[in-house]
């Protein structure tokens, strides 16, 4: 009995193991449900074991006493980072590191931190827990009217942003608290006073043949050009995070094609290990309810061609004359495709224990279906809004 619990519960927590859970982010600026219990569960809801989020990561109007240690999960932020009108005093976002900036916050700024305090009171946000962020591929970082705030101006912003020339910096040093020193090991620069809360330099500290960042200050210290944020180490998979797309562990300029050019036989032939993008990463399948165009996953088909299924893929192929009517299936159905796969995946499972109680224990068997068909619903419901990548 207790190995079937065992087996019961591995089937409702997620496989893991195929790769990195995704939530798609949100896109509200500073419009907030007016109750503040709903606005914080809908954030929790949203994040809580999404590790990348593909759009932009907004967290408002949250109040002083909330557990946010869910943020931790989040590595990586595809759009823009605003965190502002909140009351919290720490942003656990530790594990966040980078930040790709395809959608700026007003145009201008990738990561935006403001008005983070009650005006009648001593609450407010005190210190950045953003101790991994190493890299703003684009934009720009505005840090102001966070009135308790310590510590953002010791950063060195412009290790962090790429283009710090083209992208505007706005963080006065500005607060009404007086704040701790850094720790007299972090040389000035530190997001809070403690010896590992040092902000680590990946960029300005580097060789001059350097043509990105590094992991120490010789020539034979520089990354991999196509890592972002820094590396451990000088090959291609030694990268902290992938400048453009994520192979496997490798970071690569581009997927492996579905067509390659064979020198020999002047001709282009079919790729066998061929991989689409999803993001910034390589996958061997789209995700549901996405559909392949060309060699990428995409939302739905551009409004010159149209959508057709061969070989169980769903494609995008050009209208030999006018397109029809689209059939807009993608959109509305974004937030019900991530739990179809896990609602085959377990119907097959509950189905096999059935069988197998079915012969082995006649009326035991009743009751246990009971409970695993409730069960079955839980994972569904839990998992509206993530999925996961193949990778
Ligand atoms: C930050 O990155 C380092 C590697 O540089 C890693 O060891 C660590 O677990 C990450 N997370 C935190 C919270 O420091
Ligand atoms: C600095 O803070 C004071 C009071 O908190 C405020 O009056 C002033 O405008 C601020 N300066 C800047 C540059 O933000
Ligand atoms: C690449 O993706 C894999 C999961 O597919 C992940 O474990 C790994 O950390 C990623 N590497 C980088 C450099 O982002």
């Amino acid at each position: 009995m207790a190995g079937t619990v065992r087996v019961l519960l591995y089937l409702i927590s997620p496989p893991l193991s195929l790769g990195v859970p995704v939530c798609p982010g949100t896109e509200n600026k500073l419009s907030t449900l007016s109750d503040l219990e709903q606005q914080y569960r809908t954030l929790r809801k949203y994040y809580e074991n999404c590790e990348v989020v593909m759009g932009n990561l907004e967290i408002t109007s949250i109040d002083r006493s909330r557990d946010l240690t869910f943020l931790r999960s989040i590595r990586e932020v595809t759009g823009y980072v605003l965190v502002a009108l909140n009351q919290f005093d720490y942003l656990p976002l530790e594990n966040l590191r980078i930040i790709r900036g395809t959608k700026l916050y007003e145009d201008r700024y990738s990561l935006a931190i403001f008005l983070n305090y009650r005006r009648d009171g001593n609450f407010g946000l005190r210190k950045l827990g953003l101790k991994n962020l190493t890299e703003i591929l684009s934009g720009g970082v505005y840090v102001d009217q966070n009135k308790f705030l310590c510590h953002a101006d010791t950063i060195h912003w412009q290790d962090i942003v790429k283009n710090p020339r083209t992208h505007p910096l706005v963080v006065p040093t500005n607060s009404s608290v007086t704040c701790q020193k850094c720790h007299r090991s972090c040389n000035g620069r530190c997001w809070g006073p403690k010896e590992d809360e040092c902000q680590s330099l990946t960029k300005t500290v580097c060789a001059e043949q350097c043509d990105g960042r590094c992991f120490g200050p010789y020539v034979s210290d520089c990354c991999h050009r196509e890592c972002a944020g820094g590396c451990y180490g000088p090959k291609d998979t030694d990268c902290f995070a992938c400048t453009n797309f994520n192979d496997s562990g490798a970071c690569v300029t581009q997927c492996p094609q579905p067509f390659v050019y064979n020198p020999t036989s002047f001709q282009l032939e079919h790729n066998p290990r061929a991989k689409y993008t999803y993001g910034a990463f390589c996958v061997k399948k789209c995700p549901h309810n996405f559909v392949v165009d060309h060699s990428s996953c995409v939302r739905a088909c551009p409004s010159n061609k149209m959508e057709v299924e061969e070989n169980r893929i769903k494609m995008c192929i050009p209208c030999t004359d006018i397109c029809p009517k689209a059939t807009h299936t993608s959109e509305h159905n974004q937030h019900t495709y991530i739990w179809t796969n896990f609602t085959l995946f377990f119907s097959f499972f509950f189905f096999f224990f059935f069988a197998l109680y079915a012969v082995s224990c006649g009326s035991v068997c009743l009751c246990v279906c009971i409970c695993s068909s409730r069960l079955h619903l839980l994972p569904l419901r839990l998992s509206t809004a993530r999925t996961d990548i193949a990778a």
